[in-house]
């Protein structure tokens, strides 16, 4: 096994009717002046967002607000937040949303500590030194931004996504009332579930020796995704379902997954980010997207690993060779995928891409001649190869 730390400071404030508690967290985190984070409609439309300024007003707690974020948050946003946060001598950040607020949040919140350009962070060219704290009021289970070291940021010139990680960001709390995710369209809970599975697998798809605790925890996670998502694909408003998935969100991203093992593959995330920043698709479904090409096309590296995937996940016994057994595994987990309306092919997600396009991506994929995995190394070839065999 590999050394690890595991650090997940985000207190978690988890069930129904919990939302009003914000303003009394918000008190207790010494939050003078607070900015309002939000998405498009939904935080207005359902409610919650009046809730919680009416919680923020009963705690006495000076606000302004700032919506519009869209999913693949953009940097535009961010450097109006930045601004906006100056003016208002904002010392503390509320996100009410999913991945893309909350990052959007941690991206402003990284703008207003460190004294130059954000994007430089997220180009690579520079460490932070801090972050304006933040904390969050979860409506929809994916990301897992709540809990983990990271965001995600699409830089409209060039259409370019890039993540930045430090522990920085990490939210200060993060309350989360499943309830709040009754209103998610079948699409958006369906491509959630698919990104908190992948969060798990791009850290169990690993050659080294790992963690038998571990390994069991990861497999677990996933077999209760796969019988909730299913619940709830029957009944959107099953309590129980969307509180399974939305803790199994926080879980499979906060760094547990990880513990004793490397760090992961990550190669369909950095494949995934390419696609969603050029053509703007919901991350989860563009993860499903390419999940099944880059299983295939690494398979052989250590085949014994998918062959127990396939066993502690879909319940298959072994068959006449690791990769057989692997295969059926991949083959489990694609059916899966589409029984939840999610995509297997690039086509499914409905994108045509074309042979210039593979070249593209690969390259913005490689930038600065980078390679991309570890369960097998990819270089801009190998990335290309996936994109066109996805389609
Ligand atoms: O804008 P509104 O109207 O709020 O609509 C949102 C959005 O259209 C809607 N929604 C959210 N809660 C809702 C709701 N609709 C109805 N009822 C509710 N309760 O859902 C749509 C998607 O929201 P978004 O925040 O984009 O979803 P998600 O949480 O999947 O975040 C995706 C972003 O997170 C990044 C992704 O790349 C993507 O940019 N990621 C962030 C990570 C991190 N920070 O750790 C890790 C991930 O791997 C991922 O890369
Ligand atoms: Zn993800």
């Amino acid at each position: 096994m590999t050394n690890f730390i595991y650090q997940a400071p985000t207190k978690v404030i988890f069930g129904q009717g919990v939302t009003a508690q914000t303003g009394q967290l918000l008190k207790e985190q010494g939050a003078k002046k607070v900015l309002v984070h939000f998405g498009g409609k939904s935080a207005r439309n359902s409610g919650v967002l009046d809730k919680i300024c009416a919680s923020l007003e009963e705690a006495g707690i000076p606000y302004i607000t700032l919506g519009g974020v869209v999913p693949n948050p953009r940097l535009s946003l961010v450097y109006e937040g930045i601004e906006l946060c100056r003016k208002e001598q904002v010392d503390f950040l509320l996100a009410v949303g999913g991945g893309s607020v909350i990052d959007s949040a941690k991206a402003i919140g990284y703008g207003m500590a460190n004294p130059f350009d954000v994007w430089e962070l997220y180009d690579k060219k520079r460490e932070a030194v801090g972050c304006l704290p933040i904390g969050c009021v979860l409506t929809i289970a994916a990301a897992g931004s709540e809990m983990s070291d990271s965001s995600v940021i699409t830089k409209e010139e060039g259409s370019i996504k890039r993540g930045y990680n430090s522990p920085f960001c990490r939210c200060r709390f993060a309350v989360m009332d499943p309830e709040l995710t009754y209103t998610l369209p079948p699409y958006q809970t369906a491509s959630g579930i698919v990104d908190i599975m992948m969060h798990t697998m791009e850290r169990y798809f690993v050659t080294e020796t790992t963690l038998e605790l571990t390994d069991a925890m990861a497999e677990s996670l996933l077999r209760t995704v796969i019988k909730n998502a299913h619940i709830l694909w029957e009944d959107p408003t099953n309590y129980q379902a969307r509180a399974e998935i939305m803790w199994a969100g926080s879980l499979s991203h906060n760094g547990l997954m990880n513990c004793g093992g490397p760090k992961g593959d990550w190669a369909c995330h950095q494949l995934e980010h390419e696609l969603s920043g050029m053509f703007d698709v919901a991350h989860g479904a563009g993860l499903a997207s390419i999940w099944g090409t880059w299983a295939r096309y690494v398979l052989e590296e250590k085949p014994e690993r998918f062959a127990r995937f396939a066993c502690q996940v879909f319940c298959f016994s072994p068959g006449s060779s690791p990769a057989e057994t692997g295969e059926k595994g991949i083959t489990a987990m694609e059916s899966f995928f589409r029984s939840i309306r999610m995509p297997t092919s690039l086509t499914e997600l409905g994108l045509h891409v074309t042979e210039e396009q593979v070249t593209e991506l690969a390259h913005k994929c490689a930038f600065g001649g980078r390679s991309i995995g570890s369960f097998k190394s990819l270089c801009e070839k190998d990335m290309a190869e996936i994109y066109r065999r996805a389609r």
